[in-house]
């Protein structure tokens, strides 16, 4: 078997279930040793993830002193090298004239201030290092913009827009950073949404079915590989032929 992240440490955060799991077990099955970092790691299961982490962390990626000090830890196993910023949070379905302000500003910290604050904790080792992959997992919300959800679609934005401006930053350290842009997917983070809110997505995917976590974890293996190695800033699609760009 092609063992490409062989060597390799990967954090995966946010990746106690749902996406994050099924990326964590992905990278594991490539190779990668995989520390997990969760504000609820409790729902972690080695058996129904069918991979051993190297460690799991729990960790609130909105907390900065927090983060500081899990990338501490986590680089106690050595050089990290692949970094997959997934912890997200969809929040309520609700117009905009009708969403409170302090919802919005969690949804922008969980989505967004997140993926800076764990990308600064882990670039210096990284460009020290010569060798990085950062992979940030958006949301075709951040492509296109979806009604009902404008928070968490401006953080998805938002994270394009950094993926995009870190790689620059990076651009000559070996070091990339790319995104993914998925569609809907089933896990519980449809738990905060609408009945009408899912058909409606559903109805957008030209494929006519769910993304599933195999899938967008091919993507994102991809991305955090070897062969990643030319393209940087760049959201890579997986939206079953919705978004063509
Ligand atoms: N499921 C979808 O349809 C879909 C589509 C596009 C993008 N995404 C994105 O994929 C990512 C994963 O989503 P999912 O569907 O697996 O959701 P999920 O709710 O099943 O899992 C999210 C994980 O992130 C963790 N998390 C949440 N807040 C955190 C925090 N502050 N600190 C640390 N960990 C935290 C949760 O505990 C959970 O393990 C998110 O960024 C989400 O926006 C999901």
């Amino acid at each position: 078997m092609r063992r490409p992240l062989e060597n390799r440490i990967a954090v995966v955060t946010g990746g106690a279930r749902g996406l994050g799991r099924g990326i964590a077990r992905r990278l594991a099955d490539d190779g990668a040793r995989v520390i997990v970092w969760d504000i609820a790691p409790a729902a972690f299961d080695p058996v129904t993830a069918g991979f051993d982490p190297l460690a799991m962390i729990r960790v609130d990626v909105t907390d900065e002193a927090a983060v500081a000090a899990a990338a501490e830890e986590s680089l106690t196993h050595g050089a990290v090298s692949i970094l997959v910023n997934n912890a997200g949070m969809n929040g309520p379905v609700k117009q905009v004239a009708d969403y409170d302000y302090a919802t919005w500003r969690k949804v922008m910290a969980v989505n967004l201030d997140s993926v800076f604050l764990v990308s600064r904790a882990f670039v210096p080792r990284m460009v020290a290092e010569g060798h990085g992959r950062i992979v940030n997992v958006a949301s075709i919300a951040g492509k296109e913009g979806v009604p009902g959800i404008a928070a968490y679609a401006s953080a998805k934005a938002g994270v394009i827009g950094f993926t995009k401006s870190l790689a620059r930053e990076l651009v000559t350290t070996g070091v990339t950073v790319n995104a993914v842009a998925p569609v809907m997917v089933e896990t519980d983070l449809l738990k905060e949404m609408t009945p009408e809110h899912i058909a409606a997505s559903k109805a957008k995917i030209p494929m006519q079915r769910f993304l599933t976590i195999e899938e967008l974890a091919g993507v994102v293996a991809f991305a955090a590989g070897p062969d990643c190695s030319f393209t940087t800033g760049f959201t890579f699609d997986a939206s079953g032929g919705r978004a063509t760009y």
